[in-house]
């Protein structure tokens, strides 16, 4: 300090504010992770007591030793999980806080816990473990999303409901087939999901703090012990330096994440006054403080914007690894926050979607009424030309225009049309084309594999209740 005070530790104006205390007190605030990583208590814990173990089969620490350890830690895991617990700062993270609880329950025998190993390794474990746990939760959640819609679409295999592209009319589908799609996607979803699981299924401890150790462990002890059906990871520098498995999670919740506000999109349009296709259980809407006659859907509307934050913890987090030199640096803390706030969103936008969907009512009068207007049976009568007139298709695409203009200048639909005006148009047509202008004989032709027709749809949710 320039008056020679070298008490720079103590308050100064400088730091201002809260870090009044001093330099000590902003190194504690940016070092420190405990404030979140506390949420690793369990996997922490799990992988001491695996590695205690390991350590003692080894002939590394005592039997005795061993016995106290796992003791001290058992003792830790009931105080933390009954709240007695002090967390302190001071300690910086869940690591330390812990070993510094279990020297004063068992005196130095806590000591020998760290004996090759480092927290380098201990962190990826415990992080490893954590986002394995939430993946094995994530898949859960998405089949009980796939379900709710699986039943969905078997109630409304038959429910005429307009089509769009660019959010235009384009051809009446089902609202069956419509649910269908986004059984597709969350369920591609939930083999990203155990893709995910796969790759990270392998143990990190014992890589130590980058080069591995010179004491004799035994690394396929512990990955068995975890549960690690990869056995251990194989090169101890990259073991301390990955964070795929939390990027991997991340990307998977950014796409799950972007499909679930799709939905949402499309559960604020539908449920508008002017669409009218669905209603919202009073559950997943509020109503407006001034205009009583709202129902707003507020649940989708948030479901839709959490798609923001998860979005953002992956570029965050791709932020903070791309520029990393092998191996570990402290800059990787900034992982977990990231992850533990993404999967809190993403588990709660899954169960709302969940919830909304297995309730909301669907307007079916609604969406037949609309599936007939915008001309949607044009391509029908295209086709129709095509297959009873031998018209090539692009004749016949142009014969249809002119239907839809001359429907269009009277005002009507094109089964308003009379035959005469149809002939007028190309002498080929007969009364035959009725049949297939109407909505549900359009939905019932489309038999394509894959494509909206009833049986067509039944097909698929046979197909999907046997993947669930
Ligand atoms: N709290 C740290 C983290 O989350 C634990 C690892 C610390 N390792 C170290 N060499 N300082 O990354």
């Amino acid at each position: 300090m320039a008056d020679g005070n070298s008490d720079n530790k103590s308050s100064n104006a400088m730091w201002g504010g809260r870090f009044a205390s001093g330099p000590d007190a902003i190194m504690e605030e940016i070092n420190a992770s405990i404030d979140f990583d506390k949420t690793l208590y369990n996997e922490d814990i799990d992988g001491s007591i695996a590695h205690a173990t390991m350590l003692a089969a080894k002939g590394i620490i005592s039997e005795e030793d061993k016995a106290s350890i796992l003791d001290g830690l058992n003792t830790i895991r009931r105080e933390i999980e009954g709240g007695t617990f002090t967390f302190s700062r001071r300690l910086e993270d869940i690591h330390m806080n812990i070993e510094s609880r279990l020297r004063e329950l068992i005196g130095p025998a806590a000591g020998r816990l760290h004996t090759a190993r480092s927290r380098n390794d201990q962190v990826a474990l415990d992080f490893r473990l954590w986002v394995k746990k939430e993946l094995q939760k994530t898949d859960v959640a998405l089949t009980g999303l796939i379900s709710v819609f699986l039943t969905r679409a078997e109630e409304h295999a038959d429910t005429v409901m307009p089509g769009f592209t660019h959010l235009q009319t384009a051809q009446p589908v089902t609202f069956g087939h419509h649910c269908m799609a986004y059984v597709e996607m969350f369920g591609r979803d939930r083999k990203r999901v155990r893709h995910a699981i796969e790759h990270l299924d392998e143990s990190p401890i014992g890589a130590a703090a980058l080069a591995g150790t010179g004491f004799a462990i035994d690394r396929h002890m512990t990955a068995e012990a975890l549960g690690f059906s990869g056995g251990p990871t194989r090169n101890s520098i990259d073991t301390v330096s990955d964070r795929d498995f939390a990027l991997e999670f991340l990307s998977l919740a950014s796409i799950c994440a972007t499909h679930l506000s799709r939905l949402a999109e499309e559960i604020v349009i539908w449920s508008t006054p002017q669409f009218n296709f669905v209603r919202l259980s009073d559950s997943f809407s509020t109503g407006s403080s001034i205009m009583p006659q709202k129902k707003n859907p507020d649940a989708a509307e948030l479901v839709r914007a959490k798609t923001g934050r998860i979005n953002g913890a992956l570029i965050a987090l791709l932020t903070v690894m791309k520029g990393l030199p092998l191996a570990y640096s402290k800059d990787m803390q900034e992982d977990k926050e990231q992850v533990f706030d993404a999967a809190k969103n993403l588990d709660l936008a899954i169960a709302a979607m969940t919830g909304m969907v297995g309730d909301l009512t669907v307007n079916t009068a609604s969406m037949k009424a609309a599936a007939g207007t915008g001309f949607s049976t044009a391509t029908d009568l295209a086709d129709w030309l095509v297959r009873e007139a031998g018209l090539p298709f692009r004749d016949a695409h142009h014969a249809t225009g002119h239907a839809v203009a001359l429907a269009e200048k009277k005002g009507c639909d094109l089964a308003d049309l009379s035959l005469e005006e149809f002939q007028s148009i190309n002498p080929a047509i007969t009364n035959g084309i009725f049949d297939v202008l109407t909505v549900e004989a359009s939905v019932a032709s489309r038999k394509s594999f894959g494509g909206t027709s009833p049986d067509g749809v039944r097909q698929q949710i046979a197909w999907w209740r046997e993947q669930i």
